[in-house]
């Protein structure tokens, strides 16, 4: 799947991040809870404590969004100095110590962290390069960034239903494809990106099924992009209730609606 140039200023348009998309915790948080469906169940927040194993110091995580990673990591790791980011403040708000900073130019001095966490966020920054010369900048020697993404394929079936439900909305076969946030910085993609600055890039990849027998999970999870309703080229809402129907269909039909997973995470040195 390829980034959609269309979108691209949108996907990371900061004042758009900061209000409509991460304003508050709520659209985040219904892509998150989609995961509780999947298997296998990867728990990323664990996977991440398990490679800071030999990291000591201060860890910064970049775009912290709702703080899952931080709260995670606090309660495992209380000998770490956390140190919680992110460009949007609102979505902050119930994060102790998290100040607003950008990745592409972060408030920390050069070589001074254990570990610096871009999870799920560097699809939305604008400067790519910019941004992994900053991870890069921040870490002391040994020092590892922990970044993660989607694969290209990830979730292919909920495009797919997209595309078809927008498609009965507009009478054409197939509607538009939706804003696609991975694009920008897919798990294949990752490597050559990271690889400008980083020596070492070990990918973790986290494949899985999600199998869900109430349509309500995966509709709250589309209506999550409501931030970008404008730019999708077909009625938001019209397209999310007919949405609903098509899941119900393939749930009485199949008995399940299921969607293939690939995420994973990158460990840098
Ligand atoms: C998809 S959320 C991921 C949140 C969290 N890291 C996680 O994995 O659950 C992306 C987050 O990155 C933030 N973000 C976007 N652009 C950023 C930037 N240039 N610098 C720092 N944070 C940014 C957004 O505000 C949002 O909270």
């Amino acid at each position: 799947m390829t980034a959609q140039p269309a979108h691209d200023h949108l996907v990371t348009d900061r004042s758009l991040l900061s209000t409509k998309a991460y304003g508050t915790g709520q659209h985040l948080s219904a892509r998150q809870s989609l995961y509780q469906w999947q298997t296998p169940r990867h728990d990323l927040p664990g996977i991440v404590v398990a490679e800071l194993k030999d990291t000591h110091g201060a860890v910064a995580d970049v775009g912290c969004g709702n703080g899952k990673f931080v709260a995670r990591v606090r309660q495992e790791r209380p000998d770490l100095t956390v140190l919680p980011m992110d460009v949007s403040h609102g979505i902050l708000a119930a994060i102790p110590g998290a100040v607003v900073a950008d990745v592409q130019q972060l408030p920390i001095a050069d070589g001074t962290l254990g570990a610096v966490l871009a999870l799920h966020m560097l699809y939305h920054v604008e400067d790519q390069a910019r941004a992994v010369k900053e991870l890069a900048r921040v870490l002391s020697p040994g020092g590892i960034a922990i970044v993660s993404t989607n694969s290209g394929t990830d979730k292919r079936e909920l495009e797919d239903l997209w595309r078809r439900a927008a498609g009965d909305v507009l009478g054409t076969q197939h509607g538009p494809a939706r804003v696609q946030l991975s694009a920008r910085f897919t798990l294949e993609d990752a490597p050559t990106i990271l690889g400008t600055v980083f020596d070492d890039i070990r990918t973790i990849p986290l494949p899985g099924v999600i199998e869900v027998t109430d349509a309500e999970p995966v509709i709250a999870h589309l209506a999550s992009y409501e931030a970008w309703a404008g730019q999708m080229g077909v009625p938001f809402k019209q397209t999310i209730e007919r949405a609903r129907e098509r899941v119900n269909e393939t749930i009485q039909a199949e008995g399940a609606f299921r969607i293939t997973c690939l995420g994973g995470i990158l460990v840098c040195q």
